[in-house]
Parts: structure tokens; sequence; C-alpha cells
């Protein structure tokens, strides 16, 4: 099956061959083409180019769908690369009590938090876990989203983490979506192991690891490195651990402090770090030259009214910057990636282009996909969606609540329209 898109008023972040990511100034850098026409074959990407090299009818073969974008605009879907989008129920309890005054850790400190979200989930089966999980899939495919990432770590037990894994694997066999799991049973301390940290890291090495990696049911492991959390030296221990059954490490890291989260994520070559509210001269220097991604999550400080990290020094300092939702259910509960670009732009000062490429590009390397997502590139997955009728890429972020996307193709097939 092939779709011919003409017409595209621009055709947005094309490239010839696959980058590998946008760092630096090249980040305020997005190649488009206006007046397009978009060629889909096969669920690949087959070619692309101005209206005026459009591919003759009669060399198109078998069944071609043709679709008349006039006025629209097309974009690669986008690349969440971190999110909890895998949990039961909802915490709008603490919501109010935030309101109220009480800190995220405050909460979580009084048994709420990541632990409240870890009893629901104990007592949700894994069909009804799958469920209310699909819902929240089907929101963010319909709000642009191909390729996500989701993390484990309201589990906290063996039983209870396999259970939120195996929901992951049914998300990626059941729907159009591109996902990537991540294993992170050291989100928090669970309550039967206060003061007994350590016994819940050696639980994780010992007997979670081996049995996630078993059942091959992760991609990358997680830890949240951070002032009441995990400690650098508890990090390193389960880094060590997954990376020797092939889990690379995406850490949570310096959202409440100067952790050592992005330092040691660094020295264990992880694939992103992310949050970073926390940064400074040491922390951006451990960055440069390394291949790990710093990835923001500007709803979660907005959401909990938290410091916001340093973007422009960071970009200017030559750094990529991929941004994500977090999608969860204590401190992000939307997986709204438009909305996540007019934060970039509104709370972080970060131009159109940049919160462009920081969603699409840069978000598919912190998943390790940008040699197959995050740009129109021959031989890429045909994700893409098609706007309403805009008058310009910068109206995107813009018009920060309004729904522009109206169509939405991934695979190379129509599944929003
Ligand atoms: O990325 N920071 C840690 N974990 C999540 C929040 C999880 C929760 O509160 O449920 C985050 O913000
Ligand atoms: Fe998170």
């Amino acid at each position: 099956m092939q779709i011919l898109i003409l017409n595209i008023k621009k055709l947005v972040q094309v490239e010839d061959k696959p980058l590998v990511w946008r760092a630096g100034k090249d980040m305020a850098k997005v190649n488009s083409i206006d007046n397009a026409f978009l060629l889909i074959d096969n669920g690949l990407i087959a070619s692309f180019g101005p209206m005026a090299n459009v591919p003759e009818f009669s060399s198109l073969s078998g069944d071609v769908l043709i679709y008349n974008a006039h006025g629209r605009i097309v974009f690669p879907s986008f690349c969440d690369s971190h999110t909890h989008l895998v949990y039961a129920g909802s915490r709008e309890i603490e919501y109010i009590n935030k309101i109220k005054g009480l800190s995220y850790e405050e909460i979580a400190k009084r048994g709420g938090g990541i632990l409240n979200s870890a009893r629901f989930l104990a007592q949700t089966s894994e069909d009804e876990l799958y469920e209310q999980s699909l819902t929240r899939v089907n929101e963010i495919i319909s709000k642009g989203t191909g390729a996500v990432e989701i993390k484990s770590g309201y589990g906290l037990t063996i039983e209870s983490e396999l259970k939120m894994l195996r929901v992951i694997r049914r998300l990626k066999e059941t729907t159009p979506l591109t996902i990537k799991a991540t294993f992170l049973g050291a989100h928090a301390v669970p309550a039967e192991y206060k003061g007994r940290q350590s016994d819940y890291v050696d639980l994780i090495i010992n007997e979670m690891i081996p049995m996630v990696a078993a059942e091959d049911l992760a991609d990358y492991i997680d830890v949240f490195c951070d002032r009441g959390f995990f400690t650098v030296e508890d990090t390193e221990r389960i880094l060590m651990a997954g990376i020797k059954y092939g889990l690379r490490p995406k850490l949570h890291a310096n959202e409440l402090d100067y952790s050592g989260g992005i330092q040691v994520g660094v020295k264990y070559n992880a694939l992103s770090v992310d949050h970073l509210e926390y940064t400074g001269d040491a922390e951006i220097e451990a960055l440069l030259g390394s291949e790990t991604m710093p990835t923001l999550l500007p709803s979660a400080a907005f959401f909990l009214g938290m410091i916001d990290p340093p973007v422009r020094r960071m970009i200017e300092a030559g750094l990529p910057i991929a941004l994500a939702s977090d999608f969860n259910p204590g401190s992000s509960p939307s997986g709204d990636m438009k909305f996540i670009m007019s934060l970039g732009c509104i709370k972080l000062r970060m131009l159109p282009e940049e919160v462009i490429n920081a969603a699409t590009i840069n978000g598919a390397y912190a998943m390790g996909l940008s040699e197959t997502h995050g740009s129109i590139c021959k031989g890429k997955v045909a994700n893409v969606f098609i706007t309403k009728p805009i008058p310009s890429i910068e109206y995107l972020p813009y018009a920060y609540t309004s729904d522009l996307i109206e169509t939405v193709i991934l695979n190379g097939k129509i599944i929003k329209n």
C-alpha cells in the first residue's frame, strides 16, 4: 500500500541522511521543503521533494492512496523518550495537597507519591492495567506521538515490576506506537524496606534484573538518582548490574539537587540523563563530548512549581537537548508533546526550531531510534502527522491549547483522519 501526499504547504524536518542528533547552534536549524510531496511505501518513507518533482501516477505500483494536504503542514511524529504511562488510577488528591503548599518530597515522605501509585498498581490486575494504559497510548497517538519510551517503577516488588513490564510488552505488540521499555525498579524505596535501602538495592540487583533479562522485558535501565531517593553509590551498583545484562542506562538525575546523577550517567555511557533542573558548569562539562542526551521534562517542573533547567546555557555550550513529557500520575499527568514544545518555548526560552528538534530527532536518539525515527528521511519509518491548516511551523507551539493535529500516519497507515 502506498500513500502519496500532495500539495504539502511545508514538509518539516527533512534529511538526506539520518542525523545522529542536533546540538548547540544547529538546534535552531530545521530543514523544510515548501509546496512538497511525500510518498510512503510499505510502511516506510519512499521519497519526497518539491511538487515539481512529484512522481508520475503511472510509475506507482499497486494500491495508491492520494491525500491532498493543501494548506497543511507535515511533521515527523513526536518521539517522547521519557514516560511512566503504565500506571494504575490517578493522584489528584496529592495535587490538592500540592496546591495547599506541600512539596513533592514532603508528599513522598508521608507515603504519598510513587508509593501511592505502587499501592494502586499492586491491587490492579494485569488486564486492567493494560486497559488503563491503552487509553493513554491512544490519547498520545491522537496528539502526534509516534514513538515512546515507557518505564516500570510503580511495582517495586518483583511481581509488580514484571507485571508492568509485561503490560509494556503487550502495548508494543498490540498498538502501532514504536515503544521502548525501561526497567526502573529503583524509582523509590518501598515502605517495607524503609531504613534498609541497600537491601532493596540488593533485591533489584540479585533478583529483579536477572528476571527482567530472562524474559527480555526491558531495553534500558533507569535509577531515580536524587536527594531523598537513590544515591550515586546505589546508582553505580544498579547500573553495573544492568549493563552486564545488556541494559543501557537512562537516568532520572538532578531534579531535586546537584545529585551527581548527571556525572554518574555519563560515566556509565547512559543514553540519556533526564530532568536536569540542577545543572551547573561541572554537569555541562561532564556532558560535553559524551554520547549522553540531556533530556528535559518541562511539564514536571511546571506542574510541581519547581525551578527550570538552564537550557540557554546548555545550548550555548554546544549540547543537544531532547524534550519529553514524563507522562506520569504524580508530576506530569499529560503526554501531550505539542504542549511540551510550548512549555519549552514559554518556560525554557527555546526557539520553535529548537523545540521541534528536541521533540523529534533528539528524542529519537534518546530512545536509540535516530536511524529509523525522528525525521523525514528516505527509508525511515513513515510516522508523520498532518496539521490543520496553519500559517507556519511556529504556530504549532504558539497556539498552545489548540488541537492542530488533524491526521496521524504510523508505519505508513492512517490511524486518525
Ligand atoms: O519523572 N522523578 C521521578 N519520577 C517521576 C515522578 C513519578 C511520580 O511522582 O509518580 C518523574 O517526575
Ligand atoms: Fe520520570
